[in-house]
């Protein structure tokens, strides 16, 4: 078996322990790890370097495509392990310790890491590990359910680690389409012209000789945390739905729609669910995750294709899926996240975009990222490299948190995300507000009465219409701009008595 896995007969010599291969990794390094969307991370050597520093500390910066399973995270935050991560995570212990200023967070456009490693602007990467299903006959590394950023790491790496992981299926060989873009300033644009284009190769090319070590482990991905749909956002998908068929019915798309993104999460998830219940057709996806929604709209025979940069299903979807990957195969593509997320491609293809706010503010601006304005939730992940270059750019949130005592719809955001300029339309379940050709004080208008909860509706318009008096093209009363944060920090409640 593992013959057909390692088809680069020298690498058997690699074979070494977790142990083994964590010992390689020295104080100070920087590491650039597989995982995206807790799909495809190595998990045998983080581990074990966990392990080891336990007994003896080390500390190093660690790189991902995105967030990692397996609570990795938190182990490796627990043995004290991380001084850096970058440039995306959700996991509660690491978020703990990057608000209380223990671990440094680099919050990055997932698009950009790469370039600025290939660049020197980071890094060096000491050490790559990468999981992979397989090794190629000419030595290339073939990952498993993400690709992330572990082309490059692998790349630029002066050692690579495999994690072969022999549950991972077989089957899974063939769907990645590895693509560097060339160089800058020169670089020749990526020919990717619809969701299925095929650019690359269907392996990371590096050097056999690179490859210090390989471990075999057999621990599964973990399954996504996403909650079913909810009345709230099945209205908030309905609420999509009218405004979709209102760009049908005026000719500006199909009933295919444009391809589709949509972000990490429950609400993004239910959102695309909803497109089940639509009359749309012949659907296709360039994203960077797909989730149980992108499933069960091929197998309702509603989506015909979905490029994304990894696989994150819940357990149940994970067995439907995984067996029959072979069946799926000619309707999907794993590519780097640098390809997933680029602009470039965004812009060309024309994305209708549907990322999740944690608030959002009268004028338009998202904060997708801090809670309060101070503590990191997850990070900006690639719903930047979207929203910014996309056709349609859709936020999404429920339009109150916390049972009621926060209004995710605010005077000015605490932080800012996406700026007014990168967002078209909101939508919560109370409604939708369609800001594109609207000056700030008519989003402002159009916001309030359409998107905002009822018990915060009058609370709103009362500080729109104190603005207004101050004039503006933007009117705000600054010292009460914040004041529902401050409020809800205070008082448990935005809500005034
Ligand atoms: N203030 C404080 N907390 C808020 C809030 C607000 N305005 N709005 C929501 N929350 C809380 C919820 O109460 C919930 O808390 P809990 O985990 O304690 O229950 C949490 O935020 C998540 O909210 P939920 O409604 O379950 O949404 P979600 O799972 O869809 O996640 C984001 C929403 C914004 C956190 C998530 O989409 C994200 O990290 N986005 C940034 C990255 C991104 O968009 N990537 C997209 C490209 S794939």
């Amino acid at each position: 078996m593992l013959r057909d896995r390692i088809r680069y007969p020298r690498l058997l010599e690699k074979l070494a322990t977790a142990d083994e291969a964590a010992a390689l990794i020295e104080d100070g390094m920087t590491i650039g790890m597989s995982g995206f969307t807790r799909a495809g991370e190595a998990k045998a050597v983080p581990m074990a370097l966990a392990a080891r520093a336990r007994k003896h500390p080390l500390k190093i910066t660690l790189m991902t495509g995105a967030s990692l399973g397996n609570d990795l995270d938190k182990t490796l935050v627990e043995a004290h392990v991380l001084a850096r991560r970058m440039p995306f995570q959700s996991d509660p212990t690491l978020r703990k310790a990057i608000n209380a200023g223990e671990v440094m967070f680099i919050d990055q456009h997932l698009s950009e890491t790469v370039e600025l490693l290939r660049t020197r602007q980071l890094g060096p990467v000491d050490i790559a590990i990468v999981e992979a299903v397989a090794i190629t006959e000419n030595g290339g590394i073939v990952p498993t359910t993400s690709v992330g950023n572990s082309a490059s790491f692998a790349i630029l790496a002066d050692k690579v680690i495999i994690e072969l992981n022999l549950s991972q299926p077989i089957t899974l060989e063939g769907l990645h389409d590895i693509y560097i873009p060339s160089k800058r300033p020169s670089r020749m644009p990526i020919p990717i012209v619809t969701p299925e284009s095929r650019v690359g190769l269907p392996y990371i090319p590096i050097p056999p000789e690179k490859i210090a070590a390989i471990v075999v482990s057999e621990k599964l991905d973990s399954s996504s945390t996403i909650l079913p749909p909810d009345d709230d956002t099945r209205a908030i998908a309905s609420h999509l739905t009218d405004l979709l068929l209102h760009e049908v019915k005026h000719g500006r798309m199909g009933y295919d729609l444009q391809p589709l993104q949509a972000g990490i999460g429950t609400i993004a998830n239910s959102v695309l669910h909803g497109f089940l219940d639509s009359p749309f057709h012949d659907l296709k996806m360039y994203s960077e995750v797909l989730q149980d929604s992108t499933f069960e709209l091929i197998d309702a025979g509603k989506m015909t294709f979905a490029s994304a940069s990894s696989i994150t299903l819940s357990a149940e979807m994970y067995q439907r899926v995984l067996p029959r990957l072979a069946e799926y195969k000619h309707h999907l593509l794993l590519r780097p996240q640098e390809i997933s997320n680029h602009p470039e491609v965004i812009r060309r293809l024309g994305l209708i975009s549907i990322n999740t706010a944690l608030e959002f503010d009268i004028y338009g601006n998202v904060n997708s990222t801090h809670v309060g304005g101070t503590h990191m939730m997850n990070g900006i992940g690639g719903s930047g490299d979207f929203a910014r270059n996309a056709y349609l750019s859709v936020f999404v949130t429920k339009s109150i948190a916390k049972d009621g005592a926060i209004s995710s719809v605010v005077p000015m955001v605490s932080h800012v995300d996406h700026t007014e300029h990168d967002v078209d339309i909101l939508i919560t379940e109370q409604g939708l507000a369609d800001l594109r050709g609207l000056a700030p004080r008519e989003r402002a208008a159009l916001i309030i009465r359409n998107c905002v909860h009822p018990s915060y509706r009058d609370q709103l318009a009362d500080y729109f219409r104190d603005a207004l008096k101050r004039g503006g093209h933007t009117p705000h009363v600054l010292e009460e701009a914040l004041s529902w944060h401050q409020a809800f920090r205070n008082g448990k409640t935005m809500l005034k008595a």
